[in-house]
């Protein structure tokens, strides 16, 4: 059997999952779920079920795949026995849907950038809507999924140190630099302050009480962390013995919810300040590509420059999570029927593309159904079902199995990277009676909403 894959080193380690955790699900979903409506009941819920339940939910994830070394696939029947397979497979499927998806939009973040790049900035909102409507599906949005998969494919067919670590260890420090930029400059716009508090900082009660604030907040936590689909899990098999599992945890973690409220300073006052609140409020997935770029273009040239930079760093960030969703199958293929690189990324490639395809072309009127379906509303569907309630699944079965299952693997891994046997008690008493009750409810929630 070839030698298993390393990291160069544990910063590259913490750069590479870092970078699958920031992605479009910060830039684009934070923006967007807290434009739905929960302000501030949506922030503190989404700050506490990552501290509750993601947080204590990666370490375990982590210790999965460095203890048994194996891939998302075969890893949970290492750990549980065989009872434990579909749970591999659920991931498999998970990062397939994600992806799927995924790579569509950033097909669309690859064509806003060229556009305002070459062509410049729509000067109202129905062009930019005509813009938006002509790449949101068909020919072009194919050709944006297709390219960006492509992307995504040379990476992870570079493998773990040459591909994905070489591209985390540049992308992620330049698209820090990039958004605390951002940030400052968009500090300095007239609704700023607006921006924030009618977005973030208004307290509403009620909402504690809103399904859809409350689901939208578990969404945003899982999504935008990426745990529970065996990315992570994938990454940490590469990881040496050394690597302090709950330390790497808080700093991806960390740096995760930094990037999501930076992307909200950006964005909130920019919408603010081109008073397009009704718009975003009624938001859905493609709004901030019309409202920004329209917004942005009152602002001549500045606004060009920003919206090159904003784009820019949306598309690096999500070639980043794209690879960590295509490492999940390419490194189940490689494990269980022990396939090249090469060929696990390629066919992964093609099953990726063919999945997405209904978001790209939607779907015709089929029994059962009044009326076809719109390429956008599959996208949706995809995302509600693969990015909220699979995912929220998968986070749930790897509380039981690392909590109750096989905590002894758990213990044992945290024990060989020195954690202090306190903190291990308090990990195991998190996962056992804090995530596990509270990833029950987002997943219970989380159906109710889909249906
Ligand atoms: N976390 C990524 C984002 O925010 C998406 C992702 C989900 C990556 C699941 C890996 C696993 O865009």
């Amino acid at each position: 059997m070839a030698v298993k894959e390393q990291w160069r080193s544990g910063l590259g380690f913490v750069l590479a999952a870092a970078g699958s955790a920031v992605g479009l699900g910060n830039l684009w979903g934070f923006a967007y779920r807290a434009s739905q409506g929960g302000g501030m009941v949506f922030l503190m819920l989404y700050l506490l079920i990552v501290v509750v339940v993601c947080l204590p939910l990666l370490v375990a994830e982590m210790a999965l795949g460095r203890s048994t070394g194996r891939s998302p696939l075969v890893a949970p029947a290492v750990a549980g026995g065989r009872l434990w397979q579909p749970m591999g497979w659920l991931f498999v499927l998970v990062s397939f849907g994600i992806l799927g998806f995924y790579v569509i939009l950033m097909g669309w973040t690859g064509q806003t950038l060229l556009h305002a790049l070459i062509h410049g900035l729509p000067q109202d909102k129905a062009i930019a809507q005509d813009f938006f409507d002509q790449i949101r599906g068909g020919q072009p949005a194919f050709l944006g999924q297709f390219l960006s998969l492509i992307l995504t494919s040379l990476v992870v067919a570079c493998g773990v140190q040459k591909g994905i670590e070489r591209l985390s260890r540049w992308g992620l420090p330049l698209l820090f630099i990039l958004l605390i930029g951002l940030a400052i400059w968009a500090a300095g716009l007239q609704g700023a302050h607006e921006g924030y508090r009618t977005f973030l900082l208004r307290w509403d009660a009620n909402e504690l009480l809103n399904p859809t604030t409350i689901s939208n907040a578990f969404k945003q936590a899982f999504f935008s962390i990426g745990a529970g689909i065996g990315a992570i899990l994938a990454y940490a098999s590469y990881l040496d013995r050394r690597a302090h599992l709950p330390r790497e945890s808080v700093l991806i973690v960390g740096m995760d919810t930094a990037v999501g409220l930076l992307a909200g300073m950006v964005t909130f006052p920019l919408v603010m300040s081109f008073g397009l609140a009704d718009a975003v409020s009624k938001s859905t997935i493609g709004t901030l590509f019309i409202t920004l770029p329209t917004g942005l273009s009152s602002l001549g040239m500045t606004g060009r420059l920003v919206a090159v930079l904003f784009f820019a760093l949306a598309y690096i960030a999500a070639i980043t999570s794209s690879v960590s969703l295509l490492e999940v199958p390419v490194a189940s293929l490689m494990d269980r029927l022990g396939w090249t690189r090469v060929r696990a990324v390629c066919v992964s490639a093609v099953l990726t593309l063919l999945i997405g395809l209904p978001a790209v072309t939607g779907l015709p009127k089929l029994p059962g159904l009044s009326d076809a379906v719109s390429s956008l509303d599959v996208l949706g569907w995809m995302d509600s079902l693969f990015g909220g309630v699979l995912l929220i699944l998968g986070g749930l079965f790897l509380t039981i199995l690392l909590g109750w299952v096989a905590p002894s693997r758990l213990r044992n891994d945290l024990n060989g990277c020195n954690t202090p046997p306190a903190l291990q008690r308090l990990l195991l008493v998190m996962l056992r009676w804090v995530s596990l009750p509270v990833v029950t409810i987002g997943v219970i929630i989380s159906v109710i909403e889909f249906l």
